[in-house]
Parts: C-alpha cells; sequence; structure tokens
C-alpha cells in the first residue's frame, strides 16, 4: 500500500508539527493534512481518490513510519483547497483514515451544523427573518380589507426591521382604536385569571401594573416591560415584526432574549387573533418570564436548539409550543394554565380547564411528536407539577439532541461558549471550582456564627 515514492523529508513532517496558525479564508489555500492508514487494503488509493474526486490538487506527498502506532504508516499531503472543499476532504476522509494532523487546523467537527449566533448581538441576522412581512395579511385575517390597519402593520414591522441590538425600543403612541381593544382583552382575562391562571403568574402579573404602566386603559411600552424583566430574571424583549422561524425564535431564548411583536388585533374581534399580537405578548407571556425558573427553563431549550438540526429543531419547537404556550400544571390539586397562549385567550383558557379537554403528563419523548394546532383549540394539554420538573425532563430530553459539542452560556458577554475541547471544558471546571469556593466559604461562615 505504501508503493508511492518515498522522499522522505523530516524538515516537511515538522513544518506542520511546530506550525503556527494560519488564518482561515474562503479563497484557495495551501493545505496539509497527515493521516494514517487503517490497517484496510487499498486505503491509501481510496483515500487518495478522494481527492481527485473533489478536484482537489495534490502538490506534495509524502510517507513514514507512524511515530504513534508503531505498525501504522502516516501519510503526509499537501494540496489547494478552499475552506469548504478541505471541509468535505477531512468528513470523507474520516471514513477511511485517521487523520492525525492538519493544517489550518481541523474545524470539521462543525460539519452539517447550521449556523447559530455566538453572541447576543448576532441576533440582528436572524431576528429580521419574519414568514409574513406588516402589511401582507392572509385572506382570512380580520384586518384584510382594512386598508388603515395594514398601514398601521407596516409602520410596526418597519419599526422592528430597523431595531438592532442595544437600541431602545421605540415607545408607541397606541390610538385610542387599540387601546380599546387592548382594554376588552385586559378585562375579559382578568376575570378569569384568580381560578384559571398558576400561582407564578398571579404573583407576578400585579408587578406589571406596578412597573410597567400594565392597566386596562394602558398598553405598556415594550422598553419598560424589557427594563422590568431584566431585573426580575435577566431576560430582555426584541421587537419583532410577525412569526419568525422556529429555529430563529428559540436562537432568542438562548440568550434569554425574548421577540415581541409590538402591534394590536384588529378591532372587529378583541378575543380572536391568528397570530400573536401585543396583548398575547404582554398578558400572556411577560408575567412569566419574569419568574426565574421559567426563565431558566426557557432559556434551555433555546441553548438546546443552537446548531441543531432542522429535525431536533422542530422537536424542541414542539415541546415550546406545549409548555411555554399551552402548558398546565397542577397546584394545590387542580389545574392552572401557565401557558401563554391560553393565558391569552379567553375561549380556550376556559376549554383547557373545563374537564373536557385531554390532558396528558409532559413529556418531552411524547410531546414532541403532537401536532401543533394554530387556528382552533388543541387536541391535547401537557401537565407539568412545576417548571423544575419540567425543566429536568427537557435537560434529559435535551442531551439526546445530535451535536457534536455541548454549549453554555456566558452571562458576562452575553454570548453562547461552544464546549468542544478540554481547553474550553477546562474554564467551566475553573469557573465551577470559584463557585464551590464561594459556597464553602458561606458554610464556613455560617459554621462560625452557629459556632459548630
Ligand atoms: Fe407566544
Amino acid at each position: 500500500d505504501h508503493g508511492s515514492p518515498k522522499t522522505i523529508n523530516k524538515s516537511t513532517f515538522t513544518k506542520i508539527e511546530e506550525n503556527t496558525e494560519k488564518k482561515n479564508t474562503s479563497e484557495k489555500e495551501r493545505a496539509t493534512i497527515i493521516f494514517s492508514l487503517k490497517n484496510e487494503v487499498g486505503g491509501l488509493v481510496k483515500a487518495l481518490k478522494l481527492f481527485q474526486e473533489n478536484h482537489v490538487n495534490l502538490v506534495h506527498i509524502e510517507s513514514r513510519k507512524s511515530k504513534r502506532r508503531n505498525s501504522e504508516f502516516e501519510i503526509f499531503v499537501d494540496c489547494d483547497s478552499n475552506h469548504e472543499q478541505l471541509n468535505e476532504i477531512i468528513h470523507l476522509l474520516r471514513k477511511h483514515v485517521n487523520v492525525v494532523d492538519m493544517d489550518p487546523p481541523d474545524n470539521s467537527y462543525m460539519y452539517d451544523v447550521p449556523w447559530f449566533p455566538k453572541k447576543i448581538s448576532d441576533l440582528d441576522k436572524c431576528a429580521n427573518r419574519v414568514l409574513m412581512y406588516g402589511s401582507e395579511l392572509d385572506a382570512d385575517h380580520p384586518g384584510f380589507k382594512d386598508n388603515v390597519y395594514r398601514k398601521r402593520r407596516k409602520y410596526f414591522a418597519d419599526l422592528a426591521m430597523a431595531y438592532k441590538h442595544g437600541d431602545p425600543i421605540p415607545r408607541i403612541e397606541f390610538t385610542q382604536e387599540e387601546v380599546k381593544t387592548w382594554g376588552v382583552v385586559y378585562r375579559e382575562l382578568n376575570k378569569l385569571y384568580p381560578t384559571h391562571a398558576c400561582r407564578e403568574y398571579l404573583k407576578n402579573l400585579p408587578l406589571l401594573s406596578k412597573f410597567c404602566e400594565c392597566r386596562e386603559d394602558n398598553i405598556p411600552q415594550l422598553e419598560d416591560v424589557s427594563r422590568f424583566l431584566k431585573e426580575r430574571s435577566g431576560f430582555t424583549i426584541r421587537p419583532v415584526a410577525g412569526y419568525l422561524s422556529p429555529r430563529d425564535f428559540l436562537a432568542g431564548l438562548a440568550f434569554r432574549v425574548f421577540h415581541c411583536t409590538q402591534y394590536v388585533r384588529h378591532s372587529t374581534d378583541p378575543l380572536y387573533t391568528p397570530e400573536p399580537d401585543t396583548c398575547h405578548e404582554l398578558l400572556g407571556h411577560v408575567p412569566l418570564l419574569a419568574e426565574p425558573s421559567f426563565a431558566q427553563f426557557s432559556q434551555e431549550i433555546g441553548l438546546a436548539s443552537l446548531g441543531a438540526s432542522d429535525d431536533s429543531v422542530q422537536k424542541l419547537a414542539t415541546c415550546y409550543f406545549f409548555t411555554v404556550e399551552f402548558g398546565l400544571c397542577k397546584q394545590e390539586g387542580r389545574l392552572r394554565a401557565y401557558g401563554a397562549g391560553l393565558l391569552s385567550s379567553i375561549s380556550e383558557l376556559k376549554h383547557a380547564l373545563s374537564g373536557n379537554a385531554r390532558i396528558m403528563p409532559f413529556d418531552p419523548k411524547v410531546t414532541c411528536k403532537q401536532e401543533c394546532i394554530i387556528t382552533t383549540f388543541q387536541d391535547v394539554y401537557f401537565v407539568s407539577d412545576s417548571f423544575e420538573e419540567a425543566k429536568v425532563k427537557m435537560r434529559e430530553f435535551a442531551k439526546t439532541i445530535k451535536r457534536p459539542f455541548t454549549v453554555r452560556y456566558n452571562p458576562y458577554t452575553q454570548s453562547v461558549d461552544v464546549l468542544k475541547d478540554t481547553p474550553s471544558i477546562n474554564s467551566v471546571v475553573e469557573e465551577l471550582r470559584h463557585e464551590l469556593d464561594i459556597v464553602g466559604d458561606a458554610l464556613n461562615r455560617l459554621n462560625k456564627q452557629l459556632g459548630v
């Protein structure tokens, strides 16, 4: 198998081993790969064929006895390729050979991984990919024939599209009609909350009135709500023009960013909306986002989605739908709603707790296969004992998602650390060590105080 000309040149081999980092570019550049052949007939031919099939020109090739395994040979290859070709070659090569080293450094572990935001400002790149834009309403939308309403929707859409991370959220002067519509929704829902909403919701709703002027005759401003949430749970709000794809929406949650619409539903039917509107966001989502355990739960779904396959994102989005949007919990032996889709819909909130709805225990493995229904009531609702319990189940489920790395949120830099090698994992260990030191110190002081 090693019949190729053996012009072993030690200095070439050491070139890569002592090499310093080279910048990755998309242009063609010289790349070096060292691989060792697995014990297989025709292994070298197969490996070299891969270069030919991918139109990568080999400019230099050598072989030597492996320093790592006595029985193996190592092949040194210089080739001209661009970044993408190189990733492809490495991916294919790994099926036949052991890639020992390469330059530029190997990043093929990210092969097939969809792009995802690494820092909070990266959300600027994906928060504008809305499925519908402003005045484009479906024919069955209550505002379809209303040109004034369409124009107003365009105004909100443009504001959201122009938004960049760090900007204050534009304050809206809501029209009398909008405030009236909000008022109907607010009044009717508030009649149901004491008997239908979960404990955490009831605890936080009055805070929204206190800190964000949430009243029947006033629609809170998203900027005030964002500041309020930041203090309570670290969540912030980004205005959005309409529906985002599940991937982009969940990515926001990873950074404790919640995308909120700012427009108000059409005034002809205050108790119905075919899409999220600011009444749904404010009355449905915000009170629970102010709850730290719920905030944590939401963020974990978001983190699990980063770089996951389309199929996995779909499963996570379904779990999100049946918890954050339509979730039920059991409190003092009674069913209560915590899902925002329920807490912002009078008829479905009544239905879900009427005793006639089908209720099943929340189990991500089962829930992720349930069909999400947008236009009518859900066929089934899922109940959890607590957010804590739901979180533990989601965490276990997230571990089954195929991803060649794990991620950890860094709240200091508001960025996501990709944990894929020993240095990145070591830095987490260092942080944990410091946290444990704090716990140890606190316990020592407590013991001294108690005279133990
Ligand atoms: Fe929602």
